[in-house]
């Protein structure tokens, strides 16, 4: 076989790149029928044909992933801890009667999919990377409400820039006067339904100017849980990062805050506080932030709510020295700048 050439790209102006869809050469797709998983296949159609009556399309059967694959300064390409993506799939199929697709076949497709589309792995110091988005549909036909007996797992990729459009821009965020989960539903799997919920109050935060939405404990309102699509952190004036935590388990256990948290107690020798959080205290935190996949660390620098507006002291202007520190260490781990702990960079070509 001939060696494969990491180097020829497609032409894409990468810097302009927005968060949003483009096709790319091939997308991974792998049915499940007859109880079990069937041969995976890299496929250059980009259309799902299913029946009308498919378990997806009445009873929201649906579960997906993020991550991404990044092009090192060697010129690697690699993504970021995808066995983590590959453990959370399985835990949110199993929360909604899927066939969990296997762990190490998830790792296995993930690097297929992104080695059939190298050229449209962004390259190193461009700001842009490849978006993984693997997902699980349920396509057998259901009409009373019940698990289906046919599913699909695919992969799609896509080349992305920043998911916030402040980037390293402080953002705003409003609180939710909704929730996004209910209180021990479904909000700490990734599941489709969590985001159709997140949909009216995130258009109206859009409305007015706002990035995202803060939401804030679905039982007593009086915790901060997190943004639509990212964890939130905080830090203290003495440098501890404060990191919110659910007793509802209704926030969605980031991959990025569980590796930041990591990063700042590894590299940064920062204190971590992992507690729930009073929304009355945040006033007292000197910056704020979120974290995830698509979002990095997105700097918050106000967060209003009807009665309140919160001006964090170190963050609101540019972004502050804490999540400074935090967003480049872990883009430098990512793109092989930084060493990385054991596991977590996973190299594909
Ligand atoms: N919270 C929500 C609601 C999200 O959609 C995401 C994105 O995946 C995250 C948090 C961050 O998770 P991760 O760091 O695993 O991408
Ligand atoms: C991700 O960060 O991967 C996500 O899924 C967030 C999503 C809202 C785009």
């Amino acid at each position: 076989m001939s060696e494969i050439d990491k180097t020829q790209k497609k032409d894409i102006d990468w810097g302009s790149l927005s968060f949003s869809y483009q096709h790319t050469d091939y997308s991974y797709a792998c049915d499940y029928k007859d109880g079990a998983w069937g041969v995976g296949r890299l496929t250059p159609d980009h259309n799902i044909v299913m029946s009308e009556c498919a378990g997806l399309l009445h009873y929201c059967q649906e579960v997906f992933e993020g991550l991404k694959a990044y092009t090192q300064k060697n010129g690697d390409i690699v993504c970021f801890r995808p066995d983590m993506n590959a453990k959370r799939m399985y835990d949110s199929a199993e929360r909604l009667c899927m066939p969990p697709f296997p762990q190490d076949r998830f790792v296995e497709a993930v690097k297929a999919v992104v080695k059939a589309n190298l050229a449209w792995v962004p390259p190193y110091g461009s700001g842009a990377t490849l978006y993984i988005r693997p997902f699980m549909i349920a396509t057998g036909d259901v009409i009373g409400v019940k698990p289906a007996l046919e599913y699909q797992f695919r992969i799609l990729v896509t080349p992305v820039g920043p998911y916030y459009k402040g980037g390293v821009t402080p953002v705003k965020l409003q609180v939710s006067k909704f929730d996004r989960a209910a209180p021990h539903g479904t909000g700490n799997i990734k599941a489709g339904l969590n985001y159709a919920m997140s949909l009216f109050p995130s258009v109206e935060a859009h409305a007015k100017g706002y990035a995202d939405n803060m939401f804030l404990d679905p039982q007593t309102r009086t915790y901060v849980e997190e943004a639509g699509g990212a964890n939130i952190l905080f830090v203290k004036d003495d440098g501890t990062l404060v990191v919110p935590q659910s007793f509802t388990d209704s926030i969605l256990p980031s991959i990025t805050r569980r590796s930041l948290v990591d990063v700042a107690q590894k590299y940064l020798g920062l204190k971590v506080e992992q507690r729930p959080v009073k929304f009355a205290e945040i006033d007292q935190f000197v910056e704020c932030g979120m974290c995830g996949t698509a979002a990095v660390i997105s700097p918050v620098g106000e967060v209003d709510s009807d009665d309140k507006k919160i001006v964090f002291r170190d963050g609101h202007v540019t972004v502050g020295p804490v999540m400074a520190k935090l967003r480049q260490t872990l883009v430098d781990i990512q793109q092989g700048d930084h060493e990385a702990p054991e596991g977590w960079i996973c190299k594909i070509a």
